[in-house]
Formats: structure tokens, C-alpha cells, sequence
């Protein structure tokens, strides 16, 4: 078993250099197949869902050359198959937008329901909706979600809530249906503009993407291309938040300031001073954490993946925070463990009551999902003593050289394996 260790209390100080975004790469790298020729990703995460994603296009028959660290080429040509099967899906949640580009690509698919966090239900009606608009069959027979279509044809199809999933997946399959298909009341996610973006390089016709309406004209072939994911949002707004937490001083590169604006606004409320820069924020804090109201919305609003990480922050912060969770009916299951480390927080249904404390004491604590595991380390720097995280595999699955960056930065933190037969004997 892995986990990490942090001696908390060390103001981060230095310099942070953010690495591309999880959530455009899990996009950018399935449309791959749309090319059916050799496509170069450059400023790619290095995190395990992108493993995963790449093994899966390797398992398909594409061939897959890590260039450098950051970037890789996938050549789509050949197929065998327009299968994702459960081994290979079950791990993450993007592994279904094989299903729109796979659709795309062969006019089939079958992919398996996707795993990825659990925060209550996590329907897929709205992908489906979009692709019967379009012409698919979809059918769910033992676990794999099967569609197809003869031809599809481009529709106007008005989504019932805003999902950044169902956008991409049905966005994908769209790019070469005949005709023009408007989607309305469409996420407008940093990652839905730069999937666009992508599909536009290789020769899509999509227009207004980041607005509520996207307008794609089909095309009848798109070409291999070489293309720069943009950096990740929510790195950076952890980054941020974990600096504002511990009353740093850093100054985080390789950011889109603009993507940061809800998390900024936030942050001087709260009592932090920032700086923008053209591709770089500095974050301060000398006085304390002031209490501050926060709603998660899609975005421009303030992203619910950025809700575990500045709740932990306010359990600092004196008097009364109010948390309400807009996006998912059950994203506060992370609290309990906040709660072992001293936090005082109630929680309602989507709204979480953080009364500030004078201090967080370390504790063992077990990651419950991504962000989830982003807020105990945050945590776990701000905490008197010691904090040991367990089942990382969370955090890896979405942050980059945690453990480095962090160090970096001055924090107290290892990566620590403890031997299977250590962990047995604790049972
Ligand atoms: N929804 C439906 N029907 C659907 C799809 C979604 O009712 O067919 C509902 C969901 O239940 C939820 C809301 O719509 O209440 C929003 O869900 P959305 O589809 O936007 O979420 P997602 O695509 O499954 C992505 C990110 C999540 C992030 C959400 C919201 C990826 C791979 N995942 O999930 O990111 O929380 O958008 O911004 O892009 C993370 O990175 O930690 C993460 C969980």
C-alpha cells in the first residue's frame, strides 16, 4: 500500500509550474480516433488516467510513442474493433467518450458503464438522448452501452441539464454527421472550448463552444494534427488554495488566468492577495482566513471540483462558511475525514456548514475520490502533527508529481510504501 505522509504547518513558498488539463487530455485523446491517422499531443499530463486512455487505444490497434514527457503521438489508422471493454473502462469515467468517437470514427461502439468518482448518481441519459437526435440505436445489455447508426444525421437537441460529459460525447459524435446539429444549454467548461478547438484542427466545422449554443457542420473526413492541451484549471485553483491555506507565497505558472477568475474572486474574499499575470497567478496571504459563502456551478460559476479543497481552507477561517454543492447530489462524503483532523462542518444534504477552528491536528485519513484527496493534502498541510493519506491512487489518477510540486514548494511531504505484509498484520 502507498500513502502519502505530510508534517504540516510550513507556509508554501516558491514557484509551481501547472501541467496540462486532466479533463481536456480524457477528451482530446478518444477524438484521436476520429483522425484515422497520426495525431501529436503535446503539454499532456503525466497522471494515470492518461495511461489508461492511451493502453486502451493501444489494446484498439493504434500505436502509441511517448515523444517526451509531455507529449505523445497516436497514430489511429488501424482499428481491430470499436470495443472498450469493462477491464479496461472500469477505472474512469472518461473512457465513454470512446463511445461518441467511436461512433464517429466506425458508425459502432461498445463501451463499457464507466467507473471515475462516486458522488451519488451519475446518469448517462443526456449522452444518449443526444445520440438517438443524431440517428443511433443505443441499447444496454450486460454492462456495455452498445450504439449505432447507418447515417447520422445532424438535429437540434436541447440538453435537459447542463453536462460537460454529454456535451463532449455527443459534440464527438456530431463532427461528422451530415448537415448542421445546433446543441443547446451546452457546458462551458475550459475543456469543452479546447475539444473544439482540437476537432476544428483536424478539420471539424464547431462553432461556439464556451457559449450555451454549439453549432457543428459535418465534415466528411478529418486529418491527423498537432495540438497543445491547455493548462489544468483545477490544478492550479488547488495550488491556489493550498498556498491561500497555509499563508504562502507562490507564484504558479503555466495558468490561463481568465480560467481562474471564480477561483480568485473567492480567494481575496477570503482574505488572500493575487496577482495575474498573462500565463501566471501569484497567490499571498498575510492575514487571516476570512469567512466566505461558496455555490459550486457549471462553469463561469465556481467549479464543484475546486469544493473539497476550499472547504478544508475555511475550516480556518473564523466565524461561519456556507458550502452548497450545485453540480452533485452527494460530494461531501470527504468531510468525515476532515472531521477526524478537527473540523467542525455540518452537512445537509448539499450544503455543508463550516464553523472555523483554531487549528487542524494531523490524522490517518483514507482519500475517498479525486478532489476528495486533494482537500487532505491541503489539509494536511495546514494541520498541526502529522496526517497519513491513504488510497492515493485517487490523487494520481489527476495531479502530476504531487509529492514533487509540493516539496518544491517547501512542504513536509513523502511518498511512503508500506509492504503488503505490514498492512496485513494491521487487520
Ligand atoms: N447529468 C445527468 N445526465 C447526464 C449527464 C449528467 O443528469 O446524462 C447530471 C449529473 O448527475 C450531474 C450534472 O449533470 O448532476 C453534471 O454532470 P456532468 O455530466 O457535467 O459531469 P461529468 O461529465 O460526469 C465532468 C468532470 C468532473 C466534474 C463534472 C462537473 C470529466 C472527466 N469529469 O464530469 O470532474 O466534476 O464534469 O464539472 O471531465 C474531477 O475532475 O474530479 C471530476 C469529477
Amino acid at each position: 500500500m502507498e500513502k502519502f505522509v505530510i508534517e504540516g504547518g510550513t507556509k508554501l513558498k516558491g514557484e509551481v509550474t501547472i501541467s496540462g488539463a486532466k479533463n481536456a487530455a480524457v477528451a482530446i485523446i478518444p477524438a484521436t480516433i476520429l483522425a484515422k491517422g497520426r495525431c501529436v499531443i503535446e503539454n499532456i499530463p503525466n497522471i494515470s488516467d492518461v495511461t489508461i486512455l492511451l493502453r486502451i487505444l493501444r489494446e484498439m490497434g493504434c500505436t502509441v510513442n511517448l515523444i517526451d514527457r509531455t507529449t505523445v503521438e497516436i497514430d489511429t489508422t488501424y482499428i481491430h474493433e470499436p470495443v472498450v471493454p469493462y477491464e479496461m473502462a472500469r477505472h474512469m469515467r472518461a473512457s465513454y467518450y470512446f463511445l461518441g468517437s467511436l461512433l464517429g470514427r466506425c458508425n459502432e461502439a461498445s463501451v463499457s458503464m464507466p467507473g471515475g468518482c462516486h458522488f451519488g448518481v451519475r446518469p448517462i441519459d443526456q449522452h444518449i438522448k443526444g445520440f438517438e437526435a443524431l440517428g443511433a440505436s443505443v441499447s444496454i445489455d450486460y454492462g456495455m452501452i452498445n450504439a449505432k447508426w447507418d447515417t447520422p444525421i445532424g438535429a437540434h437537441i436541447y440538453f435537459d441539464v447542463v453536462s460537460v460529459g454529454a456535451t463532449i460525447n455527443v459534440m464527438l459524435s456530431a463532427v461528422k454527421a451530415k448537415g448542421l446539429t445546433v446543441l443547446e444549454n451546452v457546458a462551458k467548461e475550459p475543456h469543452i472550448v479546447d475539444l473544439a478547438n482540437f476537432l476544428n484542427s483536424m478539420g471539424a466545422d464547431i462553432r461556439g463552444a464556451g457559449t450555451d449554443v454549439i453549432k457543428i457542420r459535418g465534415v466528411d473526413m478529418l486529418r491527423g494534427t498537432t495540438y497543445s492541451i491547455i493548462p489544468d484549471q483545477i490544478e492550479a485553483g488547488t495550488y491556489m488554495v493550498a498556498t491561500a491555506a497555509t499563508g504562502g507565497d507562490v507564484l504558479i505558472k503555466n495558468v490561463i488566468p481568465k480560467h481562474l477568475e471564480s477561483i480568485t474572486d473567492k480567494l481575496e474574499k477570503a482574505g488572500a492577495e493575487i496577482t495575474e499575470y498573462d500565463d501566471a497567478i501569484r497567490v499571498v496571504r498575510r492575514q487571516p482566513l476570512i469567512k466566505t459563502n461558496v455555490k459550486t456551478l457549471p462553469h463561469p460559476g465556481f467549479p464543484t471540483d475546486m469544493q473539497p479543497q476550499i472547504t478544508v481552507m475555511l475550516c480556518l477561517a473564523k466565524g461561519t462558511s456556507i458550502i452548497t454543492e450545485g453540480v452533485w447530489d452527494n460530494r461531501f462524503k470527504y468531510v468525515d475525514e476532515l472531521r477526524r483532523m478537527g473540523a467542525n462542518i455540518q452537512v445537509d444534504g448539499r450544503v455543508a456548514v463550516v464553523e472555523g477552528v483554531d487549528q487542524l491536528t494531523g490524522a490517518p485519513v483514507k482519500a475517498t475520490d479525486l478532489r476528495a484527496g486533494a482537500a487532505l493534502l491541503i489539509g494536511g498541510l495546514m494541520a498541526d502533527g502529522m496526517t497519513e493519506i491513504e488510497d492515493i491512487y485517487h490523487i494520481e489518477r489527476g495531479y502530476e508529481n504531487v509529492v514533487e510540486k509540493l516539496q518544491s514548494l517547501g512542504a513536509n511531504i513523502q511518498k511512503v510504501v508500506v509492504p503488503d505484509e505490514v498492512v496485513a498484520k494491521a487487520l
